[in-house]
């Protein structure tokens, strides 16, 4: 384990990288796009756009992601509970609209309460879904990491919207390579 001194001493020795050089760097790391949503104080749905999902654990079935510490959403998530829609090839405007300053992000959504936790549920522009219970929370830096215990999924299998290299895009299947 390496101490804080230890690592003090290491962090002045070198340049520090900068958040825009991360940044880049995490570019080139496609990922799923996913909506996080939850309800609001008033009752009304919230939600932004994610890509920082990760799976943590099967048993249970545990999921984080990854939300920034001035994300409104973040604070519909105090409630205990949220959902993970799983954006399919073709949601790129709903993908568009939750990551952007709109009024209501939710207006022409085709949306309804989970069955079980009664976190909003985008029908049409999710393939899956997965309602999870805040098990725990860890803030780090200017975001927050929350663990989501998986209480509810609906899986639909289909093409996902992928991003990656700052820009939406589907998969593109390649021949794995012989051994
Ligand atoms: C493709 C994409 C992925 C994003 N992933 C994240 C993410 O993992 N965590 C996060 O906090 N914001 C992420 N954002 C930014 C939020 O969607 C954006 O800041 C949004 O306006 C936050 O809304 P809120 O403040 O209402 O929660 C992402 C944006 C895009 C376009």
């Amino acid at each position: 384990m390496v101490t804080d001194t230890a690592l003090r001493q290491v962090l002045d020795r070198v340049e520090r990288v900068r958040p825009a050089e991360h940044r880049d760097l995490m570019s080139h790391f496609p990922t799923g796009v996913t909506i996080v949503t939850a309800t609001g104080p008033d009752g009304s749905p919230r939600g932004l756009t994610c890509t920082s999902l990760s799976s943590v654990t099967l048993d249970p079935p545990t999921l984080l992601v990854c939300l920034n510490r001035r994300s409104g959403t973040l604070d519909a998530l105090r409630n205990g509970r949220f959902g993970v829609n799983l954006l399919r090839l073709g949601a790129q405007q709903a993908a568009a609209v939750f990551s952007r300053p709109v009024a209501d992000r939710f207006t022409g959504i085709d949306w309804r309460p989970s069955p079980v936790l009664e976190v909003p549920h985008l029908v049409t522009d999710a393939f899956a879904f997965a309602g999870c219970v805040v098990r725990d929370s860890l803030v780090v830096g200017d975001h927050e990491i929350v663990l989501g215990e998986v209480c509810e999924i609906r899986n639909e299998p289909d093409e996902p919207l992928l991003y990656g290299m700052r820009t939406f895009s589907a998969l593109a299947p390649v021949a794995a390579a012989e051994s």
